[in-house]
């Protein structure tokens, strides 16, 4: 695109509006900035302009560094130089700003000296969150003008805050509550140029004053992220920056936070963060969509109001969707309104919702045992018992109550969606909807497309995900589809070394230090082992026999001990604790077992069980990709990082595997098969790719 497209100029009565157009959210590319930085210079020079405004095109200011530029070498000119030309300029220049202005966005308004807001504005600094920290004088600017304790919070948490926040905190000058951002913008700069003010520079701000108090603002900010953020490269940094600003000249502290900008740009964390954020936008894309417009969904059928399909309710009817329940009987229907009551209360009293907003909520709601509640119902969710019988029976009589246009949706975690449709007459319309438990709380769907399914159903059920505010992520399938597939993988191995002599409790803790939010144990106590349990059970037939299967699960399920709902599990839950405490019992039954199938246990390091765990699911995800289940890798790390708590900054595991080289995951698969060539196969895939020499990357461009 022109330079002079990238800000457009329009000058009345000496006050020059520039006007930074770079649909969709005027991201500040290398384009951009130049043109920025021209047009301020030039009108800095122009003595015919008194006063510069500076604004966004379309809806929003600007929503900072353009992402995609930022594996790129840097070009001139770099956005703090920009920065520091807009706060050297000799007359007053105004940012005003509408929609997003987060990052660089908001930098570039911090180096005017004059803000204001129209309603409805996000402003942050939410460069924390790709890994980054501000890095064009946002850490020396900002403290100076709102103080440490505001400033830093705002970068730690990279959090959007409101134009009425803004202007309490002393981001902004002026709010304006109606109309045009630009037009206020150069109606403030003429009442500016009036009243006679000039310049006013956010480095000569006051907020540091108080030394002594900003120090120990950020000796307390360093020992919660001691705690807190253990994992994570750039907070530390982000402090780290903020004491140059007290401590040093804004020039010396805009040099230190250079060096840590670009520390942070190099890190693996940032490559990490930035690859979850554009593989998130990736996954919202359903292939299908362009060519087939979604069908509207205002009203939504459930069977089962069990607490999933209770989560389901919830989450719709915070969508503003009207949610029609079906249960079997007046006692079942009695419990599923009181399920999902139960969790609206829950808001009430943690205050996320007032009781008329609960009120007003559950207008939305009815409960019935009749189907033919459901007769105009757009999208019916099945979310009965995992049983192929149940299931079939309840879409046969979705088939014969349902509008023939309806989408049937079934929840199942596992079952043949293929098998699923065949029981109706418009196999085209039937569709996985995955959630995950609690569903009004976990972001993370899948979308199972069956064999019949058409193009306009999956863009439905896309549409569907984004009104949830769900991440959507196309599945095929397969038992498991692509999380739990996974998941009985890694799962799998994660026992083989507690069979072999990891306790569960080494087993968390490595997996807990390598940043996941809970081990393997602490989730299935969570979750409940009865669950995994049943699984088990119907796989049981089909299991083959030379395949090696560690009975200790049974072994704890068998005494009733399920996890935290039953008080203990893997951990033990005194007085319905949620923290578990180690169980001395549960190592006696581990020793046992190891005893009856002849294991001698040996130690395994925590980077053992990190390797191997990982391995088992970097193998599986490979052949899940492989198979056609996921359309690219990406898919497989949204999925770990919304449903199964993989740690972002190592953006997921197929990310994960890149960054270590695939050659070692392979190099690591072929030293475990020694012992267990069944169990560890490498995948065709990852055979393929190493043979290559490519990353899972490669694989990730066709779609997004
Ligand atoms: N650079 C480049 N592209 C960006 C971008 C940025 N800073 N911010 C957003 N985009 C792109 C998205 O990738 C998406 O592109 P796509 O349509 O090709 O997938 C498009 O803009 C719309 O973004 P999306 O997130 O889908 O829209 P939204 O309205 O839900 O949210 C934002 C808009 C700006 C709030 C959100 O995109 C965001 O938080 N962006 C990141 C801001 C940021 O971190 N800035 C600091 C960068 S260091």
């Amino acid at each position: 695109m022109e330079l002079s497209q990238l800000v457009v100029q329009t000058c009345l009565d000496g006050v020059v509006l520039l006007r930074v157009s770079n649909p969709p959210v005027n991201a500040i590319s290398t384009g951009v900035r130049r043109a920025l930085l021209d047009a301020v210079e030039q009108a800095d020079t122009d003595s015919a302009i008194r006063a510069i405004v500076i604004t966004g095109a379309g809806k929003s200011f600007m929503a900072g560094a353009d992402i995609r530029e930022l594996g790129l070498p840097a070009l001139p000119p770099s956005l703090p130089d920009l920065c520091n030309r807009i706060e050297n300029c000799a007359k007053p220049v105004i940012a005003a700003m509408h929609g997003v202005a987060l990052g660089g966005g908001l930098e570039i308004a911090l180096s005017c000296h004059y803000r204001l807001a129209a309603e409805g504005v996000k402003l942050g600094l939410p460069e924390v969150l790709l890994g980054l920290m501000p890095g064009a004088g946002g850490t020396q600017r900002l403290p100076r003008l709102i103080g440490v304790e505001s400033a830093l919070a705002l970068m730690l948490s990279g959090r959007h805050v409101l134009a009425k926040e803004a202007l309490s905190l002393g981001i902004i000058d002026r709010h304006v509550l109606l109309g045009d951002a630009a037009a206020a913008g150069v109606q403030y700069a003429h009442e500016l140029l009036n009243a006679g003010a000039g310049v006013r520079r956010s480095r000569d701000a006051e907020g540091l004053k108080d030394h002594a108090a900003a120090q120990a603002l950020l000796d307390e900010a360093r020992h919660v992220l001691a705690k807190k953020s253990r994992h994570l490269f750039s907070p530390h940094k982000i402090v780290e920056a903020v004491q140059s600003a007290l401590g040093m000249a804004f020039s010396e502290g805009l040099t230190q936070e250079r060096a840590a900008f670009l520390s942070c740009l190099q890190s693996p964390q940032c490559e990490a963060f930035t690859h979850a954020f554009l593989a998130e936008r990736a996954v919202s894309k359903a292939p299908e969509t362009p060519g087939a417009p979604p069908l509207p969904v205002m009203a939504v059928g459930i069977v089962g109001g069990g607490l999933m399909g209770a989560g389901i309710a919830v989450s719709a009817i915070d969508a503003g969707l009207c949610v029609r329940m079906v249960e079997q009987d007046d006692k079942a229907a009695a419990r599923g309104l009181a399920n999902v009551e139960k969790v609206f209360a829950g808001q009430v009293s943690k205050g996320r919702i007032t009781q008329a907003g609960m009120d007003s909520a559950l207008k939305r709601f009815s409960v019935s045992t009749d189907y033919q509640s459901l007769k105009d119902v757009d999208l019916a969710i099945e979310a009965v018992f995992e049983d192929m019988n149940v299931k079939k029976m309840v879409f046969e009589r979705l088939n014969l109550t349902c509008k023939p246009e309806a989408v049937l949706a079934t929840n199942t975690s596992y079952l043949d969606i293929d098998e699923i449709a065949r029981t109706v007459s418009r196999p085209e319309r039937v569709i996985g909807l995955h959630f995950f438990s609690p569903a009004n709380i976990m972001p993370l769907l899948e979308i199972v497309v069956a064999g019949k399914t058409d193009a306009q159903t999956v863009s439905t059920a896309f549409e569907f995900a984004k009104k949830l505010r769900k991440v959507p992520v196309r599945a095929g399938v397969c038992d498991g589809f692509i999380g739990n597939r996974v998941l009985a993988v890694y799962r799998a191995a994660a026992d083989h070394m507690m069979e072999d002599g990891a306790s569960p409790y080494q087993i968390d803790r490595a997996l807990r230090d390598f940043g996941f939010a809970m081990g393997p144990y602490q989730v299935a106590d969570l979750a409940g082992g009865d669950i995994g349990w049943a699984t088990r059970k119907r796989r049981a037939a089909n299991r083959d026999p030379n395949a090696r299967y560690v009975q200790i699960p049974d072994r704890l399920c068998e005494r009733g001990w399920f996890g935290q709902k039953t008080g203990r599990g893997y951990y033990l839950y005194p007085q319905g604790s949620r923290t578990g405490e180690e169980d001395p019992q549960v190592l006696a039954i581990i020793d046992e077992e190891r005893r009856r199938v002849g294991i001698e246990p040996k130690r395994f390091t925590d980077g053992e069980i990190v390797r191997r765990y990982l391995a088992a699911m970097i193998n599986e995800g490979a052949n899940v990709v492989f198979d056609g289940i996921a359309l690219r890798p990406l898919d497989v790390d949204v999925t770990f990082l919304h449903g199964y708590g993989f740690p972002r900054f190592r953006g997921g595991p197929m990310k994960y595997a890149d960054t270590i080289g695939l050659g070692k995951v392979l190099a690591d698969i072929n030293e475990f098969s020694v012992a267990d060539p069944l169990f560890w196969k490498p995948s065709a895939l990852l055979v393929d790719l190493v043979g290559r020499r490519a990353g899972f990357a490669t694989l990730n461009n066709a779609l997004s």
